[in-house]
């Protein structure tokens, strides 16, 4: 006889561990590659569902599912894991007014609830010894984390030192880290121009930028952090408030946007208030977090196994909207992958009007269904970059209804045919050469900063110089002459002069950068290093084979066949030919690596005459521990390495700007030579 109840029970366990695996392998994407594929939402649903499916089984129970820990971003190389001293927990999510009355509902009557913005980085936990930073940890699994110490310690308002008596021996501050708006649009412009892949959100580009191992890069990216937590033994005040306020006073960076409601109706009043003004604030953010202000009534609601019974989260609704998609058109990069773009109706999204978004490839038009005509969803969420996340239902009538857009065969700029890698899910334009997007591209990149730096040279310029046929080639760049770049409109003589002192500078940038310049695919700036350190001239490096370059770090078969195919095309041998009789530095010592990260993310003047190293030996010493040694004295200047007989001008600056001089013996001490 067949078992009923065991059959209608069937799919929904089979639901339970589908969901288990599907919510671990979001944690992974989020945790750990810093690149999500589900809304907050769609996550935070799929929880609940698994976790009443849990409860209709507890036979299946299993303390390894996603409802029973924390995500984790642990696994990275190369930080010290340390276990917490109290357990990272996260914060149940709420959506709605009756969600929040419902915990409210929970709480002794009559309770203060402290609101706050709800920062959306990734939580740190700070430690502090006898006033000083010890560690940095990263939540990681909730109970470990990664010791990112020296990549905060690049954060200008995390102080590293607390010079008071009346401060406990030991305390935690957790906080989050932020990359600002403004910051993170520049990375990505930058990343853009590189053909990097973007960050989707500042969350995501702070995660990855705290997980580099360069703290230089870390500083250059420009994170912040707000502080919300305090904890410890023997700390003062009854309140978080009043530990938030004692933070504050001690010199951390708290929020001014906290306030103690007494009720429902002041709480949801600061979510209205906050809804629209967090448009203005410098950071992301993606709720509010609601907490019961005495500490004596926190530790009597205590903890579930993930997270507090004394917070909750407000999580503010993603924006979405529907919109007309107009047309499907197809933009070539530097590399000639074609990327389908959504060209849209223009539609508010959170404070910006949209009307493009990136269809990425092939794949993705067809997992959407969409096609020109279609109404389709556009969110924004906390994200800048807006996405398509679905489409309206066609009416049955619609004629158009299914079809999926053919993506085009040939290149829409020059015709060619294109091709599509096996195993890429990009169609590329194999006419490297003969590419107009491709050809401006590749000498966008060759004269961009952490390239060839040739200043002034940019995309307008570089179009108007390529539409005169005056530049095909990143090696053209060396036979432009004043009168070619003076003619052009809104060029004068003097900016042509720039661009030709540029061009000219350019000839000193050493070996590493300059093959970083080429554009070889996929051979990035940190790659191009290196490859340089191992081979020092661009002749060994010819003769390479790809079984060797393979025994370079970073280089994979992939890297080492795009670079032996650069060196099989002639018409690369042509142009570095020319490069080279230019006076291109195809050669140059192995730059060192630095030795530490001491003087990581500081600028550093060297003035004055020395007794105990040259001038020359100082600013290596500079270098190889991580800094940067600057010409001129600057409010952005760490300080000075200050020897006999200095500038009166710098010394009077200096003062000015309340920085710092360090003697030889100082700055021999703080490198620890
Ligand atoms: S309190 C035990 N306050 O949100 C609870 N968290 O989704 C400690 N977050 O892991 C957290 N802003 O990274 C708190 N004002 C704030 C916050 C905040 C952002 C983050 C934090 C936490 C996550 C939970």
């Amino acid at each position: 006889m067949l078992d009923l109840f065991s059959e209608i029970e069937e799919p929904e366990r089979e639901e339970l561990k589908a969901l288990r695996k599907e919510l671990e392998e979001q944690n992974y994407k989020y945790y750990v590659l810093n690149a999500p594929t589900m809304s907050d939402r769609e996550f935070d649903e799929k929880m609940h569902r698994l976790q009443a499916l849990e409860a209709q089984f507890p036979d299946m129970y299993d303390p390894k599912s996603p409802t029973q820990h924390v995500g984790s971003d642990l696994g990275k190389k190369g930080f010290e894991q340390v276990k917490h001293r109290y357990p990272m927990l996260s914060l149940a999510n709420s959506y709605s007014r009756e969600e929040i009355e419902d915990w409210v509902r929970k709480l002794p009557s009559g309770v203060e609830i402290v609101c706050e913005l709800k920062y959306d980085g990734l939580s740190i936990s700070l430690w502090y010894e006898h006033g000083i930073l010890v560690k940095a940890l990263t939540r990681g699994d909730g109970q470990q984390g990664d010791n990112v110490i020296d990549n905060i310690k690049t954060i200008p308002s995390i102080p590293w030192k607390i010079d008071r008596t009346d401060i406990p021996e030991f305390f935690e501050l957790r906080g989050e880290v932020l990359l600002p708006w403004e910051r993170f649009e520049a990375l990505n412009k930058e990343r853009e121009q590189q053909e990097e892949p973007l960050f989707a959100n500042p969350r995501n580009a702070a995660s990855g930028t705290l997980k580099l191992q360069d703290p230089r890069e870390v500083a250059r990216r420009g994170l912040d952090a707000y502080l919300y937590y305090m904890l410890g033994e023997n700390l003062p005040g009854a309140t978080h408030y009043e530990r938030l306020d004692t933070a504050r006073q001690w010199g951390f960076h708290i929020s001014d946007a906290i306030k103690v409601c007494k009720n429902v109706d002041e709480v949801m009043a600061y979510i209205a208030y906050w809804d629209t003004e967090r448009k203005n604030l410098p950071v992301a953010t993606d709720g509010i977090v609601l907490k019961v202000n005495n500490l004596a009534q926190q530790e009597e609601l205590g903890y579930t196994a993930k997270t507090p019974r004394w917070a909750i989260a407000y999580k503010f609704p993603a924006e979405k909207q529907l919109t007309l998609l107009k047309e499907i058109t197809y933009q070539v990069g530097r590399t000639g992958v074609v990327t389908p773009v959504a060209n849209l109706e223009p539609v508010q999204l959170s404070g910006t009007i949209v009307q493009r978004a990136t269809l990425h490839n092939e794949d993705f038009i067809r997992s959407l269904d969409i096609q020109p005509g279609d109404r389709v969803w556009v969110e924004k969420g906390g994200e800048i970059i807006p996405k398509i996340v679905g489409r309206a239902d066609r009416e049955p009538s619609d004629p158009r209804a299914p079809r999926t857009p053919s993506f085009p065969t040939h290149c829409p700029e020059c015709g060619a045919e294109l091709v599509r890698v096996p195993g890429e899910a990009a169609w590329r334009c194999p006419n490297e050469a003969g590419c107009p997007p491709q050809i401006k591209g590749k000498i966008e990149h060759f004269v961009s900063r952490k390239a060839m730096n040739i200043d002034g040279l940019g995309e307008e310029t570089i179009d108007l110089l390529y539409r005169q046929n005056l530049l095909h080639n990143i090696a053209d760049i060396y036979d432009l002459k004043l009168s070619d770049i003076a003619a052009q409109e809104r060029l004068g003589e003097k900016s042509a002069q720039n661009i030709l002192d540029g061009i000219e500078a350019s000839k000193q940038v050493p070996w590493a950068r300059v093959l970083f310049a080429l554009g070889i695919r996929m051979v990035g700036e940190t790659t191009a290093k290196k490859i340089a350190r191992k081979y020092n001239t661009i002749d060994a490096l010819q003769w390479a084979t790809a079984e060797q370059l393979c025994a370079i770090e970073d280089v994979g078969p992939q890297i080492a066949e795009n670079i032996v195919a650069y060196f099989n095309d002639i018409r690369n041998l042509e142009i570095l030919e020319r490069l080279r009789q230019a006076g291109v530095q195809f050669e140059g010592e192995a730059e060192a690596e630095p030795t530490s990260d001491k003087l990581a993310g500081l600028s550093i003047v060297i003035s004055g005459t020395f007794s105990q190293h040259s001038r020359d030996e100082y600013k290596a010493m500079i270098e190889a521990h991580g800094g940067k040694n600057v010409g001129s004295v600057s409010k952005k200047t760490s300080f000075i390495l200050a020897g006999e007989n200095m500038g009166p001008e710098k010394r009077k600056k200096a003062e000015d700007l309340g920085i710092k001089l360090l003697t030889e013996d100082e700055f021999l001490g703080l490198i620890g030579s």
